[in-house]
This record gives structure tokens, sequence and C-alpha cells, in this order.
């Protein structure tokens, strides 16, 4: 089975009212109105307006880069599921490795955002991956497998409307990607283990590949069986770059 590709734009903190008008134009002008994948432009939240509009009536889904667990209440500068939506959100990026290494975020808090999202009717991007120090202790498995493993466990009942993202820490923002056969690795043992929370759901959740994703690598990666699309740091700021990105995905 073959999934409809999704390539994810994570502009992390990056952007200003005028820059983001002028990298939206250029995807909006520069792209086939149909493309052959889902894209997605995960902005930073002042700006969800601002995106909302610039992307109406397009071919472009608007993402959030993080939901909070709760629904409302005393929880200064938090965005709720609900908030977002308000927006247009339809998807939410939730446990990235920087959430989770410069705010404490645990595999629990992230399953919680996941729910929080999922009753909104936002789909999460969950993501996960080790640290080069894990990898290098031969924890990669044990590591990936027991962060989705939280999702599923709180989300087992909707895991078909999750999202899933493997982004090895390592490869993150630093130019050195997973090659193709050490990602679809990974990918496919997440696989399997959706496939065990229920095979009837498992072929058709998309498991996406970050880490230094760019326009000359993005081909062969996304050709990988267990790879269902992308999501973009430093490429997705760089309208041609992640026009080529978006071309590849098909
Ligand atoms: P990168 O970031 O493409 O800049 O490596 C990916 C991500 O962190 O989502």
């Amino acid at each position: 089975m073959t999934n409809r590709k999704l390539i994810a734009g994570n502009w992390k903190m990056n952007g200003s009212l005028a820059a983001n008008e002028v990298l939206v134009k250029a995807l909006l002008q520069g792209a086939d109105s149909a493309p052959a994948c889902d894209v997605v432009l995960c902005v930073p939240a002042p700006y969800l307006g601002q995106v909302q509009a610039l992307v109406a009536d397009s071919h472009l889904a608007l993402g959030s880069q993080d939901v909070s667990a709760q629904t409302h209440g005393a929880y200064t500068g938090e965005k709720s599921a609900t908030m977002l939506k308000d927006f247009g959100v339809r998807y939410a990026i939730v446990g990235h490795s920087e959430r989770r290494q410069y705010h404490g975020e645990t595999d629990e808090t992230v399953a919680a955002k996941a729910a929080a999202a999922l009753g909104a009717g936002i789909t999460p991007i969950v993501c996960v991956g080790e640290t080069l120090a894990e990898r290098d202790a031969g924890q990669t498995e044990e590591v990936v497998k027991r962060q989705l493993a939280a999702v599923i466990h709180v989300n087992g009942h909707c895991i078909s409307e999750i999202v899933v993202a493997y982004e090895p820490v390592w490869a993150i923002g630093t130019g050195k990607t997973a090659s193709p056969g050490q990602a679809q690795a990974v990918h496919a043992l997440l696989r399997t283990q959706l496939h065990h929370a229920s095979s009837e759901h498992a072929p058709g959740i998309r498991i996406l590949y970050g880490g230094s994703m760019n326009a000359a690598n993005a081909a062969e990666l996304l050709a990988q069986p267990d790879i269902d699309g992308g999501l973009i740091g430093g490429a997705s700021l760089k309208a041609p770059d992640f026009l080529q990105i978006i071309a590849a995905a098909r």
C-alpha cells in the first residue's frame, strides 16, 4: 500500500510578517495547485492568523508546532487545541525533540498532547527519535519504541488518526541526514509496532522522516517503502528548496 505523502514544513522560531508573506506567496505561485502530496506549514503561533489568511482556499494546510495538553484555564503561555482550531489548524507537531530537550516534555506529556489535539480534530504529528549517544549505545530501537508506545497507550483507540515523524536528533539542523537505509530500518520497526497496536490501520498511518531533509536528498528518502513524507526544518524556509521537496513527494 502506498500512502499519499505528507510534506510538513516546521518553521521553528523563524519568520516575520514580511518574510512569511514572501515565503507563502512564493510557495503558492511555485507549486502545482493540486500537488501529488499533502503539504502543511507549521508556523510560529503568533503568525497563525496571518498564514491562515494567506493559505485560504489553497492546497497548503496550516499547522502548529505544539499544543497544550490542557483544554483551558490557568496555564500561562499555553495554546489549547480548540484555540488552534479557531485558526484553521489541521496538524500539530507534538513531542519535537527541541520541546523534549528544552522544555522537559516527557513521553507522557507528549501522549497527552496528542490526545488533546485528537480531541479537537487536529492531527498530531508525533515526533520520536534517538540522540547520537543513544544510537552509539545501540539504543535506537528501544528509545523510539518507548516514545511511540506512550502515545499508543493513551491514544490507541484513534491511532489511525495520527502521523508519526521519525527524527533522529543527531540529524536535526546538522546537515547530517540518516541514510535512506538507516531511516527505512527505523520506519519499518515503527510500522511493526503500529501493526501490533492496530493491524487494520498500521499500513495507512503516515510515518515521516525528519532531520536535514533537503532538495538534494528528498527523492531517495521518500522512495523508501515506509517513508510516507517529511518533516522539514531549515529547507522549509527557502521556497525553491521546499518546492523541490514537494515535487519529489509522489
Ligand atoms: P531540519 O529540522 O530539517 O532543519 O533538520 C527538522 C525538524 O527539526 O523538524
